[in-house]
């Protein structure tokens, strides 16, 4: 492989996935209605969504010594993303998290090993970063984050940060350093509320562009995405989808898609959110985090449809 435009720096893992009923009380038992794994992880589900547009995208990050860390590799490969710096770890597990799938909303336990199974310093290789043009992370593990992002800024390669509520816990003073660093923060609404400690997702916002985030993105489930910097504010609304399977995946869907539009084709907010909604709309209405992450063709036939003045 070539040049890589897009890296992505952090997890992934195996999603165990049932789809059920309702949620079963403590000591009840409940036959589900679909049972599937499939290859996940936030990192990792952003990266196939961005090969799926046809970007250049590589993974820096790891797996366990184990057959699902084979089938994690394997899946990367099959999706066109590069795994030249996704590492075996002799002795560790892979994780595997398991989503419970009720009425097309999720609930998600994750793995112990998602903190474990990580890159070390030696991994990593300098030269790869060198020429990307976007560095997407979860800061999940702190030491190889630092590292890493200060190679980015080094190399001039824009730095993108989605912070999972789980990770936001760890504070605002843990985590500033590399928050500061960001060209964009573009986490979910449970995220940017944990790291800001408000109650709403715009008064979050208000509070990264106040503390020097250049440019924040919460998304907002179906009402879409809130988009503010120092000189606007803005909520771009999602399509009306009436068939959701599984909203797993859909923030991964949408930083994907937002990534090559906005950083890699250069294409204003407005128009680079709508491409967003669109990938995590067509993304929605499969089980599985990346079963409906839309190629190029299908989203902009989707597109085509939708938003006639801004795609044709
Ligand atoms: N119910 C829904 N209807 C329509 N669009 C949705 C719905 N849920 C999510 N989306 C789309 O997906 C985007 C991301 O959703 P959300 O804010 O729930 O991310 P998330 O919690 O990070 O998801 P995940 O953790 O599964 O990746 C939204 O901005 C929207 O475009
Ligand atoms: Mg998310």
């Amino acid at each position: 492989m070539g040049k890589i435009d897009i890296i992505g720096l952090g997890e992934v893992v195996v999603d165990w996935v049932a789809e059920i009923p309702h949620f079963p009380e403590p000591d009840e038992k409940i036959d589900a209605i679909a049972e599937n794994y499939f290859s996940g992880g936030v990192t990792a589900n952003f990266l196939v969504a961005v090969a799926r547009l046809g970007i250049s995208c590589g993974f820096i990050g790891a797996v366990g010594d184990d057959s699902y860390g084979d089938f994690l590799i394997k899946e990367f490969k099959r999706e066109r993303v590069d795994t030249k710096l996704t590492v075996i770890k002799k002795g560790k597990q892979t994780p595997v998290n398991f989503i419970f799938v009720v009425k097309g909303e999720k609930t998600i336990i994750q793995s112990p090993h998602m903190l474990t199974t990580k890159l070390e310093l030696k991994d990593l290789e300098e030269y790869y970063l060198s020429e990307a043009k976007v560095l997407h992370t979860t800061l999940i593990h702190p030491e190889i984050s630092e590292k890493v992002i200060n190679l980015a800024k080094k190399f001039d390669v824009k730095i993108s940060i989605d912070l999972e509520s789980q990770i936001a816990q760890r504070g605002w003073k843990k985590l500033k350093k590399l928050l500061l660093m960001a060209d964009i923060l573009i986490p979910n609404k449970e995220g940017a509320k944990m790291i800001t400690k408000c109650n709403t997702p715009e008064d979050a916002a208000k509070t990264l562009i106040e503390k020097g985030i250049p440019l924040v993105i919460i998304t907002l489930g179906n009402r879409g995405a809130l988009v503010l910097t120092k000189e606007f504010q803005n909520e771009i609304p999602t399509y009306n989808i009436k068939n959701i399977v599984d909203t797993t995946g859909a923030g991964d869907a949408f930083n994907g898609a937002f990534s090559v539009a906005y950083w890699i084709k250069g294409w204003s907010l407005e128009k680079s959110i709508k491409y967003a909604n669109a990938a995590a709309s067509l993304k929605i209405q499969k089980l599985g985090a990346r079963t409906g992450m839309p190629y190029d063709l299908e989203l902009r036939k989707f597109l085509k449809e939708n938003e006639r003045d801004l795609f044709t």
